[in-house]
């Protein structure tokens, strides 16, 4: 027998932002940041472990390798404010950088408590520092962060993990822009941005032989079923990485093996796709290590400095705000 349905916890927003992108023509779409509920998120730590996936590693190398250089580049009074925690592995390095030489709060901006907690049992060792999380929006967390912050204090930024790359470059630039309103001159951000490679390896990057990127991709629509009182039939769908040449962008999507009409009900939505027919779900820009600097510069910011590791293909770039 199925356990009836534990107590779900309604997200804001997605009954109304799922029958938007479903009734989008001609192509379907669903918000990426969807795909991050508790079972999505644990999917998307093994992500991090599998061969084929090398962006998060990559990321903690170049933070280990650079933490101390990093950390001489700011002042030495900071608060920092990271947008979405996720598991706090990679930000772990920065933060005993700086809390060695100052004591340093750290404020994780995370819309899911779970996130905020684990990062807190993560990190909440780490000497001389003192979390506080916000369970909030990126920009609305950053707001009361930048404003509570001490005078004369430093603000550091954290934006690791190429979540950067899931906008298109003209929202990217729009977004950073956004973080910039938030801060005040000499403000830094350090934002990760996953670059270019070869298409094959990006493809199996995002389309792995055991099937766990596909499995945390369906879960989107599971997660629909089971918060929304949807019908899809998991098995009608199957998971698509493609590299969008364009935009330099990885594409996931889910595709209808056959006609498919589902219904999702705290959506009052009815939706039917051919066969063939694809939910766009996710797109992973890769950029070029000398385009961080130019959109950095549209966006109010000057990059003070680049770290590059180049076995997989990762760039950090300190941006400070002018
Ligand atoms: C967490 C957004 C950086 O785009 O590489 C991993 C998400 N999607 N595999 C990425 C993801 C499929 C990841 N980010």
């Amino acid at each position: 027998m199925t356990q009836p349905a534990l107590l779900q916890e309604v997200t804001p927003g997605f009954a109304v932002d799922i029958r938007a992108g479903l009734t989008k023509a001609p192509q379907k779409e669903l918000p990426s940041k969807y795909l991050y509920d508790e079972v999505g998120s644990a999917l998307f730590e093994v992500i991090t472990a599998l061969p084929e996936y090398g962006v998060t590693r990559s990321e903690e190398r170049l933070l280990a390798r650079h933490a101390t250089d990093i950390v001489a580049q700011l002042s030495p009074d900071v608060t920092v404010a990271e947008l979405g925690s996720g598991s706090g592995r990679k930000t772990r390095r920065i933060l005993e950088a700086l809390c060695k030489k100052h004591p340093t709060s750290y404020c994780p901006i995370e819309i899911s408590r779970t996130a905020l907690q684990l990062c807190r049992r993560e990190l909440g060792d780490i000497e001389r520092i003192s979390i506080v999380g916000y369970e909030k929006d990126y920009l609305a967390g950053l707001a009361e962060v930048s404003e509570k912050r001490p005078d004369g204090e430093q603000l550091l930024v954290l934006f690791l993990g190429s979540t950067i790359g899931n906008f298109g470059r003209l929202a990217a630039t729009r977004f950073l822009r956004d973080i910039r309103m938030m801060l005040k001159p000499g403000d830094a951000l350090l934002l990760g941005t996953d670059l270019d490679k070869p298409v094959p390896t990006l493809v199996a990057a995002y389309d792995d032989p055991i099937g766990v990127t596909a499995a945390f991709n369906l879960n989107l629509l599971a997660r629909i079923n089971r918060e929304l009182g949807g019908d899809f039939p998991l098995d009608a769908f199957e998971h698509v990485a493609r590299f969008n040449p364009e935009v330099r962008s990885i594409e996931m999507h889910l595709r209808a093996k056959r006609r498919v009409t589902a219904h999702v009900a705290a959506a009052r939505l009815t939706v039917t796709l051919e066969e063939g027919e694809t939910i766009w779900t996710e797109s992973s820009h890769k950029y070029r290590a000398e385009e961080v600097g130019p959109i950095a510069g549209d966006a109010g910011f000057a990059c003070a400095h680049q770290w590059i590791e180049r076995d997989w293909g990762f760039a950090e770039s300190l941006l400070v705000a002018r």
